[in-house]
């Protein structure tokens, strides 16, 4: 009997090993090895081999990740060593200053070489996790720093908090403190508010919110069903182990099988911490989970020691925040712009202020029932958001700060540039202005013509374009085909190079993809997506001409409203008109594109490091046109990881799962080969 006992542990020890492996294969490396059935077979061997013996169950069995029990209420924590918190600064100058102050206190001179470590400062809950012999024991809240609340049943829920350390054959340390941050990832977050709306539940404000409100429930089963992510950056108390660097705890923590901040960089200057600052602050947007700053550690950990702490932050490390995505400024004046569609929108003009790293004069204000709904008025100080690529914004005005001098914004009745009188269409929150040839609406359909996305012609920006109307050199987008470099030497600043080089570019432009031409003749409502949807399901401008509108209707993706557009434009003779002199200057449409557009398609990119060609965004563009994806992070389904300078540890990640890296030089190649 004891044989056989003996041999059912055995048994169990090496499923537990097995699901164990594959957990943090799933959760912690992103690279599964099992498919899902494959998995759930042999963890359903161990639920019902546990379930003949229960008596044999262990607490970092796979199987006590869930189904704890309720508790009545969090006990309390204390923590052996206080969970500090950080110090801040706003700006490099404040960067500098940390600095400065950390060589002062060594004892060194500022120019000396003080290594830093400069990882993510993510947004999200902090916790510490006790393993005593390799295994998990406590979960704890950071709490007041000092004591925080006891959520170990929880905590276990997590999927990439493993129960057991991995020990690779060594003794796992007796005792050890890891400490980090629970995230709620932004897609996730997006999930369950969505579905919390749809039961008539409470939403919640942020991921951070989310992860906070997750993690302190009394029940697991409700933590269990969310899925929380966990990201580790230091070790507390420790037992059994000598480490002599911050990078090595990190390394450490790694090694143990846990995940680590993602993205770090060991500096040898304050050059490194700087590029590292702003390349992070760029690659913000596109990370799955939301960051408030960078954090920046005195690597050695004898120097830790002795720069030491103020009363709740250590003089060793410092949250280098980014600047916020929101500010207040003084709204000075609104003007009504008139798009290339005639649309009539009020944009703000502001009092120059810095928003998330740049200066912000002009925010949008989107329609006038925007206006009305968020009283805005002109002297008002307001705040104004800008967060990644989009048009800053007024987000509402500070009431409380009026003078009572404030001016309501009048709507204008006829255009602020060619005095046709307005329509505001029914069920439309934006008046237009209805002159097809009001001088505001043929200059922005000539930029928005020439622009990148659309016949690409460089060089040809505003200014110029509208120096030619006003100089009568040209009257429509068709016009630019017929002109000479002769006829360019009126317009201000003109040389004969520049002539010849605008010149150039026009006449390189004359052979541009169907996608193109239809989304650079702007008909309204059809932006770049709906024109490469036409352009797969047409062979030319004159096929969609000749289509009724309800077989335009039809097409997936494009619908009535479209469709309606599509037929209105080509209806209107001036556009007709203008696409025939088009073709007759020789402008013709480059065949093959979607073989060449898609080219990768199915193909799955990373990026990782600076690149010195493209932002990060261009770079995410030139991979989505040719109908690639851009993720965040590497598994083994990423097919190229394209490294600029200074990688991250996405590199090391690729490395490490055999995911083929290439230069941006190579990067480069691809898109043009
Ligand atoms: S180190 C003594 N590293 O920021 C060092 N903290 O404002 C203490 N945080 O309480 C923390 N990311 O919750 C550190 N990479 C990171 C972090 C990080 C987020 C949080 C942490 C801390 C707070 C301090």
């Amino acid at each position: 009997m004891s044989d056989n006992i003996e041999t059912v542990k055995e048994k169990l020890r090496e499923l537990r090993d097995k699901i164990n492996y594959h957990n943090y294969m799933y959760y912690v490396k992103d690279s599964p090895e099992l498919q899902d059935a494959q998995y759930d077979a042999l963890y359903d061997s161990l639920l019902e081999l546990e379930a003949q013996y229960p008596e044999l169950v262990t607490p970092d069995s796979p199987t006590q990740k869930v189904g704890a029990e309720p508790v009545e209420e969090f006990g309390v924590v204390e923590h052996r060593i206080p969970m500090l918190s950080l110090g801040k600064v706003n700006t490099k100058e404040e960067f500098l200053d940390f600095h400065r102050k950390v060589t002062e206190s060594l004892g060194l001179s500022v120019s000396a070489g003080v290594e830093y470590v400069a990882e993510l400062k993510l947004d999200g809950l902090s916790v510490e996790l006790v393993y005593e012999n390799g295994i998990l024991v406590q979960g704890s809240t950071r709490g007041d720093g000092y004591r925080g609340e006891n959520v170990t049943h929880n905590i276990k829920t997590i999927r990439s908090i493993p129960l057991k350390l991995i020990n690779d054959g060594n003794e796992p340390p007796s005792l050890i403190e890891i400490r980090g941050e629970v995230i709620y990832h932004k897609d996730d977050f997006e999930k369950l508010n969505a579905q919390r709306e749809k039961a008539g539940e409470s939403t919640f404000a942020n991921p951070r919110n989310a992860a906070a409100g997750s993690l302190r429930q009394l029940d697991p089963k409700i933590t269990a069903n969310r899925p929380l992510d966990a990201f580790f950056y230091d070790i507390g108390t420790v037992e059994g182990l000598t480490l002599t660097t911050q990078w090595e705890k990190l390394q450490k923590i790694s090694e143990l099988g846990l995940k680590t901040v993602p993205e770090r960089k060991l500096c040898y200057s304050i050059e490194n911490v700087v590029g590292f600052f702003d390349r992070i602050e760029e690659l913000r947007d596109d990370l799955s989970f939301e960051i408030d700053g960078v954090v920046v550690k005195v690597n050695n950990l004898d120097y830790q020691v002795s720069l030491g702490e103020l009363s709740r932050s250590p003089r060793w490390a410092v949250a280098w925040k980014f600047s916020p995505e929101e500010n207040k400024t003084l709204l000075e004046n609104v003007i009504w712009q008139v798009g290339r569609t005639g649309a009539v929108t009020p944009v703000a003009l502001l009092k120059p202020v810095r928003i998330a790293g740049v200066e912000v004069k002009r925010a949008t204000l989107h329609n006038e029932d925007e206006v009305e709904r968020k009283g805005i008025r002109i002297g008002d100080t307001v705040i104004v958001r800008r967060a990644g690529d989009v048009i800053p914004e007024v987000v509402k005005p500070l009431t409380e700060l009026r003078t009572g001098e404030e001016i309501i914004i009048e709507v204008p009745t006829n255009c602020p540039v060619c005095g046709s009188e307005l329509v505001r269409p029914e069920g439309e929150a934006i008046r237009r202005c209805p002159n097809v040839s009001c001088p505001a609406q043929v200059a922005e359909s000539i930029i928005h013509f020439a622009s990148k996305s659309g016949m690409d012609i460089e060089g040809l920006g505003p200014r110029q374009i509208i120096q030619m109307l006003e100089k009568n050199i040209i009257k429509d987008a068709a016009d630019l085909y017929y002109l000479e470099t002769s006829d360019l030497m009126f317009m201000e600043r003109m040389g004969d190079k520049l002539a010849q080089n605008i010149i150039d570019a026009i006449k390189g432009s004359k052979n541009p993809t169907l996608s193109s031409l239809i989304y650079a003749i702007g008909i309204r409502n059809v932006g770049e997506h709906l024109a490469k949807v036409l352009a797969t399901k047409f062979n030319s401008i004159q096929e969609i001409i000749d289509t009724p509108q309800e077989e335009l209707e039809a097409i997936h993706e494009i619908g009535p409203i479209v469709a309606e557009s599509i037929h209105h434009f080509f209806n209107e003779h001036h556009n007709t008109e203008m696409l025939d002199k088009l073709f007759k200057a020789g402008v013709t449409i480059k065949v093959e594109e979607s073989s060449e557009e898609q080219k990768f398609a199915g193909l799955t990119f990373v990026l990782t490091g600076a690149l010195e060609k493209f932002t990060r965004s261009e770079a995410k563009a030139e991979i989505e046109k040719r109908g690639g994806k851009v993720t965040s992070s590497v598994s083994k389904n990423t097919d190229y990881v394209v490294v600029g300078t200074d990688p991250g540890s996405k590199f090391d990640k690729a490395k490490a799962l055999n995911v083929k890296t290439i230069s941006e030089g190579e990067f480069v190649e691809m898109i043009k080969g």
